[in-house]
């Protein structure tokens, strides 16, 4: 993995280093390579991961590495850090450098269609990976690879519909949400609203962003525990806030799976350690592993080749005793 300008860095199979004019800025070529563009050089695909917020980003950003890498795609990789200028200034930069392909997951849904508008100017097929955008002009990207947020909130929900089957009297939940304006925290919001909408006894009592990261998980369920008289159940969008949340419960003296139950989303090994541990109760799983999908993907849309406009990711849910079973063999 090479620099190849601020924030952006290359795999490929062989490469050659050059330094060029005085501002020292490094021009790299690829060589080679399994996945002809047809002009003789491997693909080039301009990537902008969202960061490196959790696990779940931890696991995605390796697969996609390690599968350009087996792929013999040339990968600009560019970590936007959480914010939507920076990958709108990667994907300007990867327009620039006329990449074949350029794929992105977007840390927040609206506001593309100026970019997404020049990728089409310049003839640079765009793949929107893991997160859509809400732009309305569906022809400003070839495909979406990625789960079904709103099923995933709405499994959280329907679980929580039948684990308080035999509750009395109210149920009271806290969430907290991923990073606003996202994808996955708009869609698991309204999922899991939807789910418990018939059960007027469950009842949200306080929602707010722990930017899919522990630190702000432990840090809003620190405020949770102290503004609300009774907490019932934490839906966590995110296995690392539901992690960072046990600690705070912990930390108050509280149980987390007993007295406060729990049920988030992802699957991480951590995650699936805490559900095998009795800490979290139910996980919905959201598949990070979309690298050998998402290079099959380039080579068809660089080939010119048509693809389906959309693809699902196939997902599935734990609980205490399947997580057990799977935790050996979990890859992430
Ligand atoms: O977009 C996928 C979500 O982003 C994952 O569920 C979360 O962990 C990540 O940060």
């Amino acid at each position: 993995m090479i620099n190849v300008d601020r924030g952006v860095t290359v795999f490929g199979k062989k490469w050659a280093a050059l330094a060029v004019g005085v501002l020292g800025v490094t021009l790299l070529t690829g060589c080679g390579g399994a996945a002809d563009s047809g002009g003789g050089g491997a693909i080039t695909l301009g990537f902008s991961q969202v960061g490196a917020e959790s696990g779940w980003r931890t696991a995605n950003t390796k697969s996609i590495q390690e599968s350009a890498k087996s792929a013999g795609i040339e990968l600009k990789f560019s970590d936007a850090q959480q914010k939507q200028e920076n990958q709108i200034t990667a994907i300007r930069s990867f327009i620039q450098q006329k990449v074949k392909v350029i794929a992105f997951s977007p840390v927040v849904q609206s506001g593309w269609d100026t970019v997404l508008k020049e990728a089409k100017a310049a003839n640079i097929p765009v793949i929107l990976t893991d997160r859509s955008v809400d732009s309305a002009d569906k022809t400003l990207y070839k495909t979406f690879l990625g789960s079904d947020f709103v099923v995933e909130g709405k499994k959280a929900g329907e679980w929580l519909v039948k684990e308080s089957a035999s509750a009395t009297g109210d149920v009271n939940v806290v969430e907290l949400q991923g990073s606003t304006g996202s994808a996955p925290a708009n869609d698991r919001k309204k999922g899991f609203a939807d789910a418990i909408a018939g059960t007027a006894k469950i009842k949200v009592v306080a929602s707010q962003t722990g930017e899919f990261t522990r630190a702000k998980g432990k840090e809003v369920m620190e405020a949770f525990l102290k503004s609300q008289g009774k907490i019932d159940v934490l839906y966590a969008h995110n296995d690392d806030m539901a992690l960072g949340a046990i600690e705070a419960i912990e930390a108050a003296g509280k149980k987390p799976g007993t007295d406060i139950k729990i049920v988030s989303v992802d699957a991480v090994r951590d995650g699936m350690q805490a559900l095998a541990d009795g800490k979290i109760n139910y996980i919905v799983e959201c598949n990070p592993l979309l690298g050998p999908q998402l290079m099959d993907l380039v080579k068809k849309v660089a080939a010119g080749e048509e693809v389906p406009a959309r693809i699902e990711t196939q997902e599935t849910e734990f609980d205490q005793a399947k997580a057990k079973e799977a935790l050996p063999q979990r890859q992430y």
